[in-house]
């Protein structure tokens, strides 16, 4: 694997979407192959997988149930689109990954962590990303901010306390690996949400080594 691969993680309406699209930009006119993808869904089985999972007729669904939708999704994405660009030397710019399914079915639904963390080293099978930008907002505005785009499925109907689990899942993340993963106030407007990412990035980026 000679590619790099990095994360991107918060709750919903953190600008997760918002800021990873601007970060494959900045990576192609830098002159990299980048690959910008997102978790659940960016493969022919993943979508299926997605539709099953943001679905709110499924609101009842057991948590196991949903734990493995997103580690098959997870399998299926690491062994057909990660790692084939890993291989080839692109950069992958993910858009949710481990770190998410630790935050809300360990943190935000109670699953046991250990159980979760080695399910979920069998699915991503060696391949670990080696930044991780938190993209770190107060769970209300975040909804807020997805309220007024219009945007509402199965997780975005959880109540308050769900996400504010699940950001404090995350926050805890960030403090036990604080060199993967960097937490960056999502707060802010985009230009300077986007300048620490971008410096973050040239840290880890073939042109930002020193
Ligand atoms: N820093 C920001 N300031 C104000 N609005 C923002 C900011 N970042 C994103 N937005 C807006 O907030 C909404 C949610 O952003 P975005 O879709 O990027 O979040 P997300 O983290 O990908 O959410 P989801 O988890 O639901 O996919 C969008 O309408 C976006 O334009
Ligand atoms: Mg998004």
């Amino acid at each position: 694997m000679r590619g790099v691969f990095i994360t991107f993680e918060g709750i919903e309406g953190a600008g997760k979407s918002t800021i990873s699209e601007m970060a494959s930009r900045y990576v192609a006119s830098k002159g990299l192959r980048v690959v910008g993808t997102y978790e659940p869904g960016d493969t022919a089985a993943g979508r299926e997988i997605r539709t099953i999972l943001l679905d709110p007729a499924h609101e009842g669904m057991h948590p196991l149930t949903e734990l493995l939708l997103y580690f098959a999704d997870r399998a299926e994405h690491v062994h057909r689109l990660i790692r084939p660009a890993l291989d080839r030397g692109e950069v992958v710019l993910c858009d949710r990954f481990t770190d998410s399914t630790v935050a809300y079915q360990g943190f935000g639904r109670g699953l046991d962590l250990k159980t979760l963390r080695d399910i979920d080293a069998v699915a991503r099978d060696g391949v670990w990303p080696e930044l991780t930008i938190l993209l770190d907002i107060d769970a209300r505005a975040g909804l807020k901010r997805n309220s007024r785009a219009g945007k509402r499925d199965r997780l975005e109907m959880e109540d308050t306390g769900f996400h504010e689990r699940v950001r404090e899942g995350f926050l805890s993340i960030a403090r036990s690996e604080p060199e993967r993963v960097k937490v960056v106030d999502a707060s802010r407007p985009v230009d300077a949400v986007f300048a620490e990412v971008r410096e973050l990035m040239d840290r880890v980026l073939p042109d930002g080594r020193a």
